[in-house]
């Protein structure tokens, strides 16, 4: 009969995306899966509902107790765990180090869950790859929002009037969304310099056209990712940092250590350095933020200088983050659907470090060490 694969509208506040979109749901249908949609699942993200061929409608608490396969963009609720079919396999970002009650209740439950944050970072799961496709749409959004506070113009323009000088752009925290900041602030014509403390991110950074801060502290850590920064190495990088940050029209920070507060890097003293008119767009804003002032989901005027905290920003782009979002799913699915039928090999590393829970027990170790400790 093939297994059933449901999605649901999303509830969570502010998020507009979808897990499935008619693509994807048509690909899994020809691999021999049932898909069933909650009606109204895509709308928000510009798909509706005549563009699912071959799916079943179903009403939510259907899709909870008949899904054997559950894809998500959010968490689930407690109480929509409570409604799900014993056995269930769930799938999405699952916020592991945040939402400790749901991943309690998916392991009491007996869920199995894996985690899009989980997907290990190697090769053969790019496709899958979750956090980085959102993240690169949080990246360009960021410039847009930038571009549209600022009083000034991004390029160089050559006018009647006279010359405009093009404006400063830094961008802070290289990673994923970093490079995609530098990549759109580029194409709008801004001169754009980055930082970053991982030192393999400085070939990256000019290969993009843009000058590398150079403060002379590395903080390479394990699997790529950053570690944190001793005192001395703090007060080293943040002298360089913030003349970079005084000189610049724009701020795009985006630095982040996982399972972290993000580190403060925008201090108060550097940011009343700034030009009035300034704008910092602090894509860390829902990890506490990377300058001292933001607060997340709100803009802050402070002497002259705003201070964005975007929420969600791949929701602001819901068609494109649905797609992309979806594809990484079907590709993480693929392997596991043998006959249109599930079939998870335990041995694929891939499932192996991204199931969050299976069998009753919390099976991504950090979540429960800090759970169950
Ligand atoms: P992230 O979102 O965790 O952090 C963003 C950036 O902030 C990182 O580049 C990090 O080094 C930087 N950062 C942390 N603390 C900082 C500080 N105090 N000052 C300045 N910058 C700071 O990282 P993201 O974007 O998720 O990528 C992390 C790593 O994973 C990168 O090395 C990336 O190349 C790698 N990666 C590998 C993939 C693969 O091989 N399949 C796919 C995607 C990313």
């Amino acid at each position: 009969m093939g297994v059933i694969i449901g999605a649901l509208l999303e509830r969570a506040p502010r998020e507009t995306r979808v897990s499935l979109v008619p693509e994807v749901a048509g690909k899994l249908i020809r691999a021999g899966a049932r898909v069933m949609i909650e009606r109204g699942a895509g709308e928000r993200a510009r798909f509706p509902d005549e563009a699912y061929q071959g799916v079943e409608w179903a009403d939510p608490a259907s899709v909870l107790a008949q899904a054997q396969v559950l894809l998500t963009v959010q968490p689930l609720t407690l109480e929509q765990i409570q409604g799900l079919r014993a056995g269930t396999v769930l799938i999405g970002f699952l916020q592991p180090y945040a939402r400790r009650d749901e991943v309690r209740a998916l392991k009491d439950r007996g869920m199995t869950s894996f985690a899009m944050e989980l997907v290990p970072r190697i090769s053969r799961a790019q496709s899958m790859d979750a956090l980085s496709s959102q993240a690169s749409i949080a990246g360009y959004k960021a410039v847009l929002i930038a571009a549209n506070q600022m009083q000034k113009f991004l390029p160089m323009l050559t006018t009647a009037a006279g010359t405009i000088r093009p404006a400063q752009v830094l961008v802070i925290g290289a990673g994923v969304a970093g490079l995609q900041a530098i990549a759109t602030a580029k194409r709008l014509g801004a001169t754009v310099e980055a930082y970053d403390v991982r030192s393999a991110t400085r070939e990256q950074v000019k290969s993009l056209g843009a000058k590398f801060v150079d403060t002379g502290v590395s903080a390479d850590g394990a699997g790529g990712y950053a570690r944190e920064l001793t005192e001395e190495e703090k007060r080293k990088q943040q002298e360089v940092l913030d003349a970079r940050i005084a000189a610049a029209d724009a701020v795009i920070s985006t630095a982040a250590v996982p399972g972290r507060p993000a580190p403060k890097i925008i201090l108060r003293g550097a940011l009343e350095r700034m030009r009035p008119g300034s704008v910092i767009v602090d894509i860390a804003a829902e990890q506490g933020g990377n300058c001292e002032l933001t607060r997340a989901g709100e803009t802050v005027t402070h002497r002259g200088v705003e201070i964005v905290g975007p929420v969600n920003l791949p929701a602001t782009l819901a068609y494109n983050a649905s797609e992309m979002y979806s594809r990484n799913l079907l590709n993480f699915l693929t392997p596991a659907l043998k006959g249109g039928e599930l079939a998870i090999d335990w041995n694929d590393e891939v499932f192996a470090q991204s199931c969050l829970t299976h069998a009753g027990v919390i099976r991504h170790e950090p979540t429960r060490k800090s759970i169950e400790g």
